[in-house]
């Protein structure tokens, strides 16, 4: 029986990408969105992978959300928390709302994705956990206290839950993007993304399957070692 893998935000951009490359690799894909029903709905008429809605940020939705995937197609073994949210302001223009929405989903979102997991990957003594951070939670930017602030309490949590998950043969790790041709990074101004690609030394922005190629590596047998980690995949932009 194929293992069965939940995608967070994963019918649009990188986590579409995820989706469709752990279809390849012969899983059962199930992927959550929060918003765009449209999307979603082209996604898995493309595709044939079911999607669910509910918000990350929401801690019942989330362990409702995972129950009925259970049911439908049975335990989850692999979990991606991909969902994320930009809210980008300067600091001195950033609102509370701002803050507090970026902090629910980008944080708080992987919290409630993988607390209702835990137990159960625990007694089943097998889990893969992927968490998407940021190039943004490792060198800070400008304009992005909120997201630059959750996407390294992601990289926190990665290296803390590794630690607690090895004995039980479950892997927690980090995935670091640099900037990648979404509609996230489209979203900047033209002016302040054609300087960032400036600063990218590949010369391009990259592509989402590059991401999901990662995920796929990760979340195999043969990665079992790998726990705790953060992967770069950022162009050569920012070294760690
Ligand atoms: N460093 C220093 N100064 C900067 C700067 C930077 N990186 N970016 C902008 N500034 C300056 C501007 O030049 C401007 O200076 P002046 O007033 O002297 O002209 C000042 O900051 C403020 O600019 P604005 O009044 O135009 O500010 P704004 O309210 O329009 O907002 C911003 C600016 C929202 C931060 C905008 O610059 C922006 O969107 N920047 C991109 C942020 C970014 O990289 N987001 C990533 C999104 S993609 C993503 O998040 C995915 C991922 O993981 C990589």
């Amino acid at each position: 029986m194929s293992r069965v893998a939940l995608v967070t935000g994963g019918s649009r951009g990188i986590g579409a990408a995820i989706s469709k490359a752990l279809q390849a690799a012969g899983y059962t894909v199930v992927a959550n969105y929060a918003g765009n029903d449209e999307a979603a709905a082209k996604f898995t008429e493309e595709t044939g992978i079911k999607t669910h809605k509910w918000s990350v940020a929401d801690y019942d939705a989330c362990a409702a959300g995972i129950a009925r995937i259970e049911e439908e197609v049975g335990p989850i073994d692999v979990l991606v928390n991909n969902a994320g949210i930009t809210r980008d302001a300067p600091f001195h223009k950033m609102t509370r709302e701002q803050w507090n929405e970026v902090i629910d989903t980008n944080l708080s979102g992987i919290f409630n994705m993988t607390h209702p997991l835990w137990a159960k990957m625990r007694e089943r003594r097998f889990g893969r956990i992927v968490n998407i951070s940021s190039i943004n939670g490792q060198k800070g930017q400008f304009g992005q206290a909120n997201y630059s602030a959750a996407k390294a309490g992601d990289l926190g949590f990665t290296k803390a839950l590794a630690q607690e998950g090895a004995r039980a043969n479950i892997t927690v790790n980090a995935i670091c993007p640099g900037y990648i041709a979404t509609e996230m990074v489209m979203a900047v101004p033209e002016k302040v993304r054609e300087s960032i690609i400036g600063q990218i030394p590949v010369g391009r922005l990259g592509e989402p399957e590059e991401i999901a190629r990662c995920v796929v590596f990760l979340v195999s047998d043969e990665a079992g070692f790998i726990t705790g980690s953060t992967m770069t995949a950022n162009g050569g932009q920012y070294l760690t």
